[in-house]
């Protein structure tokens, strides 16, 4: 025994040093090489793999004498932004490994926020489908085809959580809700990474924007933000934790700062919180010219702002080339320690290590994957199917929906036949013309059955400026031949000769996403005048909406008998549209983020605070309580909210016991019944209040989820386990813990509509 007894500590060890979520490679082997591999390492060839700058502009085979090829021999480059093709990738590699002094590998990094060239809908879209699996096959998929194409390393998930939608960016997010947030983030790691992240067919995330991004003055991009830390650990900060936890590789800053101090130079945020209090073990990188940016916002010259983010935490440097230019000044002035760019430069080449690049640094390079694995028959299947998951019946007037495949369908809309406005923003891999039109899917879909009938009617914007900065990516939107009269003279003479009009209409892909708030956040354009006219017509009239963000739809939902709500739907959109208006798909969609009823109700979300002087349900207005004098506190559509072709009724909620204690399991179960005429779907939603705490709850907090399909006629029991874990929040002094007293336990198909039971749960 005794001469065993010297493994027990190493066993230990290795046993206890775990990659948060990732099977462990051999941490000391990974150690040692780094170690090694360091000693050999010149202060400036550190500094060089702290570097990430833009491709350039590479020609396959002629890398070593390109600009970015030079750079790359003198050993200033760690990895390399957005390059896309595996020759390219494999070219640029080559000279890193072959010609450079100590041949080390580079990471290619990429923004593949929803699919790769198989493009599915974007991330709004995805956390509408409520569906953890469905979304960590996105991301699979994604990483099969990025992988294949040399790619290494993403951009995502994006996790911050939004509650403006004048904001573009909430497209790329998850929504409003810390909870649902966390669920998707995590979908999206793990179909990222998988269980192996030195496997070729795996890539490193990167979770951003590090922190609180979302919640942006004004909805206005890249604007400020101050928040109480109560707020932020209750309410934003999950997310990022959750996918952390899940053994995200890399966090990406945000532009942002956070109560006077940008994210990029946050010492507080990018070490104590995420090294320190959340053990995080990656490595961190600033946004697009993060650190330059911090001289606008006034914290010094170009050498204090890059020394500033480097003692804050972050490793790597994104376009900026502040930590090449000013680091080696900064060391030789004393501004930075040796220790900082040691610590700096190994979890860049842990990353590198963890991804398999030393062993193989022509991993991700294989030209046949390339060939094989993108955009394959069986990848645009999953997209179409995944996507028919993501769409929310806004409304469905009198089973207007779905249609049937009959008669003469008008097809009216800027969006119908509008191939490059269908895959969303941030698509950099997207092939457009692979992309599928509405006009396609209805067509594919009819076959002979019903014919169809197009008109444009009308332009996304009709203002130039608008068009030129948010039109279909660089192509001008506005139809150069036909006023917008005119458009519109055509479609209501189209609609007129059919027997029902689906109206396509809605955002251009570029309307939201990054640099794309609004302040006007209804339909653009005339679109709205054209809908008039072609209600004006007498035919049912169907809304398929496009958009990045809520959109303000009072008229629209006043006037229109259905609407549905697609997003944007990836490649695949125009069948997947088919799919659901035609009723080969129910639609099961929920919305992840409220809709207001107007700008000013802004921000509006569910799991508000009570206020002292709450408004009674069902009230507008009563003097001295908190309201508005010339609208309802109520949303338009509310979190959670989504219809379905067939009906659900839920039974009452019945609590297995309604006094507890300690760490008790809670039993809540619900009875739902398809009680229509279509099998479906029913995201049923567990919210919890605590009626009493040590400081103020919100009014609700979603807790749990799950997604049933319930043939038509049948009843199924959805069953949430509740421990004390799910009563948690930070308090005041953000101790993480539960206190005893009353809840109130929630279910339904929405944040609105709901059954509740009360418990007592005690310590
Ligand atoms: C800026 C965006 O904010 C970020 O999300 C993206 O990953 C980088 N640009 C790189 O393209």
């Amino acid at each position: 025994m005794k001469k065993y007894s010297f493994l027990f500590p190493a066993l230990l060890l290795a046993f206890a040093i775990t990659l948060q979520g990732q099977p462990m490679p051999d941490e000391i082997k990974m150690k040692n090489f780094i170690n090694e591999l360091m000693d050999k390492m010149t202060l400036e060839e550190k500094i060089g793999q702290l570097n990430l700058p833009g491709s350039g502009d590479i020609v396959t085979g002629q890398t070593s004498n390109s600009n970015i090829g030079l750079r790359i021999k003198e050993g200033q480059v760690g990895g390399l932004l957005n390059l896309k093709s595996v020759e390219k990738i494999r070219d640029v590699q080559r000279v890193a490994v072959e010609e450079t002094r100590l041949k080390i590998p580079l990471m290619f990094g990429m923004d593949v926020i929803h699919g790769y060239q198989t493009t599915f809908p974007i991330p709004l879209g995805l956390a509408a489908s409520w569906d953890r699996t469905l979304i960590e096959k996105s991301a699979r998929i994604a990483a099969q085809e990025a992988t294949a194409d040399g790619i290494c390393w993403t951009f995502s998930p994006m996790v911050d959580i939004a509650r403006d939608p004048r904001w573009g960016r909430i497209a790329e997010g998850a929504g409003e809700d810390a909870y649902l947030g966390s669920e998707v983030a995590k979908a999206f790691v793990h179909g990222y990474q998988g269980k192996d992240l030195s496997k070729n067919n795996t890539m490193m995330s990167c979770v951003k924007h590090f922190a609180l991004y979302g919640a942006a003055e004004g909805g206005r991009d890249y604007n400020t933000v101050d928040m109480s830390f109560q707020r932020m650990y209750n309410e934003y900060l999950p997310p990022y934790k959750a996918a952390i936890d899940a053994g995200a590789g890399s966090v990406m800053s945000s532009f942002n700062e956070i109560n006077g101090i940008p994210a990029t130079a946050n010492k507080w945020l990018l070490t104590d919180l995420l090294r320190g209090e959340w053990g995080f073990n990656g490595f961190v990188l600033t946004d697009f010219t993060g650190i330059n940016e911090l001289m606008e916002h006034g914290l010094g010259d170009l050498q204090t702002v890059s020394a500033l983010a480097l003692n804050a935490g972050v490793d790597l440097d994104m376009v900026g080339e502040g930590f090449l230019s000013t680091l080696k000044k900064s060391f030789d002035e004393g501004k930075i320690s040796q220790a900082t760019i040691d610590q700096a430069c190994r979890r860049i080449l842990e990353a590198k290590y963890k991804l398999g690049l030393f062993d193989d640094p022509y991993r991700y390079c294989d030209v046949n994957r390339a060939k094989t694995e993108i955009a394959t028959p069986e990848n645009f299947q999953a997209a179409r199917e995944i996507a028919t998951q993501t769409f929310v019946l806004l409304k469905n007037e009198k089973e207007t929906l779905p249609i049937q495949k009959k008669g003469k369908i008008a097809l009216i809309g800027p969006l119908a036949d509008n191939r490059k406005n269908m895959a969303g923003m941030w698509s950099v891999a997207v092939k457009h013309d692979q992309s599928v039109t509405v006009l396609e899917g209805f067509k594919e879909a009819v076959g002979k059955k019903a014919e169809i009938f197009y008109a444009k009617g009308s332009n996304i914007v009709d203002d130039p400026k608008l068009d030129e900065w948010t039109g279909s990516w660089g192509e001008p939107g506005i139809d150069p031949d036909r006023t917008p009269a005119q458009l519109r003279e055509e479609a209501v003479a189209v609609a007129s000769k059919c027997d029902v009009v689906v109206a396509v209409m809605g955002e251009s892909a570029e309307m939201s996403g990054e640099s794309s708030s609004r302040s006007d956040i209804s339909l653009p354009g005339s679109q709205r005048v054209l809908l008039e006219a072609l209600l004006q017509t007498g035919k049912p009239v169907v809304l398929v909406l496009f958009t990045g963000r809520p959109l303000i739809l009072n008229w629209e939902n006043e006037n229109i008998p259905a609407i549905l709500n697609v997003w944007f739907g990836g490649s695949t959109a125009g069948q997947a549209i088919a799919d659901v208006v035609f009723g080969t798909v129910n639609p099961s969609g929920k919305l992840p983020v409220t809709f207001p009823q107007n700008v000013g109700q802004i921000p509006l979300y569910y799991n508000h605070k009570n206020t002292g002087r709450p408004l009674g349900e069902d009230e507008w207005f009563a003097k001295f309580l908190s309201n508005y004098l010339d609208v309802t506190n109520d949303p338009l559509y509310p979190f959670g909210y989504g219809l379905s072709y067939t009906s659900f009724t839920f039974s009452d909620l019945k609590l297995d016991q309604n006094k507890l204690t300690g760490n008790q399991t809670l039993k809540a179960s619900i009875d739902i019944t398809n009680s229509g005429k279509y099998d479906g779907a029913e995201v049923v939603q567990l919210y919890i209040r605590d009626l009493v705490g040590s400081m103020t709850r919100p009014v609700k907090e979603l807790k749990g989820f799950q997604k049933v399909f319930i043939k038509a006629g049948e009843t199924k029991t959805v069953t949430f386990d509740i421990t004390p874990e799910d009563l948690k929040f930070y308090n005041y002094d953000l101790k993480y813990d539960w206190e005893a007293g009353d809840f109130v336990i929630m279910a339904g198909g929405n944040s609105r509509d709901v059954k509740s039971a009360q418990v007592n749960w005690l310590k």
